[in-house]
């Protein structure tokens, strides 16, 4: 698969959003010109955003939606259905759980799993909880690619390493623990909302 950079990847999903609504809409092309605008980038950079894998534009025509939707979720992998298991199951767990579309994105939401003994056997979202004690014989038979860390910082990195044993490939990393320099074999995104908070704040003060 072609490699594409770090920016670019990062507004693959817009682009995606965007793209989706168009279809659904019975818009069957749009511009670089139009993307542009909605987005808040200029035209050069939408091309050569889309330009970097393949594109579907032709002079003069623009972009058909549904090919260019379709190409970027395949990037994105969202007709893969990665099996994806949660670890700590206690409030973001438990919202992510709820509130996350894991099947619209490319996941297969399987398990769930807490320490916490009172917890197993609950039901969220239709997923019993399970006990952490299980992770090892459900991952063996299950085999789910991704981790949804949501545990504790000081319980991460113990963690991290047993889901690598156990063959999981990719970890959604909520907790503060910077994951991608221990395992450097596993794919890592780390999520942070408060950084998004902090930029706001930034921004807020140079709103003159
Ligand atoms: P919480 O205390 O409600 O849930 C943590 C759960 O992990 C508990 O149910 C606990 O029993 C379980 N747990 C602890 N050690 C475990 C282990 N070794 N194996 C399996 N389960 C274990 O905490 P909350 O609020 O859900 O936060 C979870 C993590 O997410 C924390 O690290 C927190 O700092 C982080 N967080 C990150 C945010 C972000 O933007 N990235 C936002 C909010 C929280």
């Amino acid at each position: 698969m072609k490699k594409i950079s770090t920016n670019t990847l990062r507004r693959l999903p817009r682009y995606y959003a965007l793209l989706d609504e168009m279809v659904k809409a019975g818009e069957d092309k749009t511009s670089s010109g139009k993307l542009a605008k909605i987005m808040g980038l200029n035209a050069s950079q939408i091309r050569n955003d889309l330009n970097c894998f393949g594109g579907f534009g032709q002079q003069g025509y623009g972009y058909n939606t549904l090919m260019l939707r379709d190409e970027i979720g395949r990037l994105l992998g969202k007709e893969r259905h990665f099996g994806c298991i949660v670890i700590g199951a206690g409030n973001l767990g438990r919202a992510l759980m709820s509130h996350i579309n894991f099947k619209d994105l490319g996941y297969r939401l399987v398990g769930a799993f807490d320490s916490n003994e009172a917890f197993a056997g609950q039901m969220v979202a239709g997923m019993p909880i399970r006990h952490i004690s299980g992770l090892d014989d459900f991952c063996r038979l299950e085999k789910p690619a991704v981790a949804v860390l949501c545990v504790p910082k000081d319980a991460a990195l113990e963690l991290g390493k047993q889901l690598s044993r156990l063959g999981i490939k990719a970890i959604w990393n909520f907790t503060p623990y910077d994951l991608s320099l221990e395992l450097p074999n596993m794919v890592v995104e780390n999520v942070h909302l408060e950084d998004s908070l902090m930029a706001l704040g930034y921004r807020l003060q140079n709103l003159d």
